[in-house]
């Protein structure tokens, strides 16, 4: 389709919208397909009411009861997003054959013991396990994760097209598994892993060994391991002049979704560029944002530990307060992982909860 236009449009997004304007994106697949702004007199979040269960959703996961197995929140046929708190080293390590997993650090710290070798983690790092190799968790601190497993692909890194291979985090900085110090700590916290629990389809068969399953590996290469990444050790990519969209901070790539990292930044520094992010309907996506740290002042009442889903087919944006407050501010401070999914997100039961009944009235003024 070519492009057209109609009335008064701007000519560059994000920028240049007339004092007392709103601008609303409308976009196919994600951020990359055949896209229109609408310049409009009124923000488009001016519902008075909705009757019916397609709604913005806030959830206060800080309320929820920890449980020892992984608590399973959203999924849908490529993704599974839950939170799983790890007090003590579990019993056995867990060998997951439906796909790879990542394991984000909310809070806590320790280290993750696979084949390959050891691996640390604290607050704000990304630990991405391929699928079926085997890991055990031994915190140091009680911690708590948000796990997405991808069950139709394997994580990939984003396309970092002109940006340059370097952009947003450099592979020299990814934690890598280090064997020598497995072994030291197999013996010096007298660690055997006798036990391997398999996920396939679901369900758990656990493996019996006589001796640790992890201790008898001398030596290994290729390009399949488990590693980490810290959101500390992440360039997030800005521009001075125009508000860039969500997928310029795409972290990991899967099939049918991306897991994306928002960081503290530089506000854009023109005069008439969007300082907020903009109202938009992502058609295609479901959205799913974590709050790991910070001050989230496009959103009211927010906390670290806090957990929106913003499903397709209605256009959201930033708060009515958020747009004044932005005018003062000239840099963000929040940390927040976010998980776009191609196809509609299940809800779990248990989330309602500790769901924040009135988020979808937040926008009311
Ligand atoms: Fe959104």
């Amino acid at each position: 389709m070519h492009h057209y236009w109609q009335g008064k449009p701007t000519r560059q997004a994000h920028k240049g919208i007339p004092e007392g304007l709103y601008e609303e994106e409308q976009g196919h697949l994600g951020f990359y397909g055949p896209v229109s702004h609408l310049i409009r007199k009124k923000p488009s979040t001016r519902w008075v009411d909705i009757e019916g269960d397609l709604k913005p959703r806030l959830y206060d996961l800080v309320e929820l009861k920890p449980v020892t197995h992984m608590q399973r929140m959203f999924f849908n046929n490529d993704t599974e997003v839950g939170m799983w708190w790890v007090q003590d080293t579990p019993e056995a390590a867990i060998r997951n054959a439906d796909g790879d997993v990542v394991l984000f650090c909310h809070k806590g710290k320790g280290s993750v013991l696979t084949e390959y070798g050891e691996l640390s983690y604290t607050p704000g790092e990304y630990v991405v396990i391929p699928k079926c190799v085997a890991y055990l968790i031994v915190p140091n601190e009680s911690t708590q994760f948000l796990y997405i497993e991808n069950k139709n692909s394997h994580y990939i890194e984003p396309d970092r097209g002109i940006a340059g291979r370097h952009a947003v985090y450099d592979m020299q900085t990814l934690g890598r598994p280090d064997l020598e110090k497995l072994h030291s700590t197999l013996s010096e916290k007298n660690i055997e892993v006798k036990k391997i629990r398999i996920q396939h389809l679901g369900e758990h068969t656990t493996y019996k060994y006589a001796e640790c399953a992890f201790a008898d590996v001398v030596g290994w290469k290729g390009d399949l391991f488990p590693y980490t990444l810290h959101m500390d050790n992440m360039m997030p990519l800005m521009s001075h002049r125009a508000h860039l969209p969500p997928s310029a901070h795409t972290t990991f790539v899967a099939k049918n979704f991306v897991i994306c990292t928002f960081l503290p930044r530089p506000l854009e520094e023109d005069d008439d560029a969007l300082k907020v992010p903009f109202y938009h309907q992502n058609i295609d996506y479901d959205e799913i944002l974590f709050y790991h740290d910070g001050d989230f002042f496009s959103r009211d009442n927010l906390h670290a530990g806090m957990l929106s889903f913003h499903p397709a087919g209605f256009p959201h944006g930033p708060h009515p307060k958020a747009i004044e407050k932005s005018k003062s501010k000239t840099h963000t401070d929040e940390y927040a992982v976010m998980i776009d999914t191609r196809f509609p997100l299940h809800r779990d039961e248990m989330l309602s909860g500790v769901e924040v009944q009135d988020y979808w009235k937040s926008w009311m003024k």
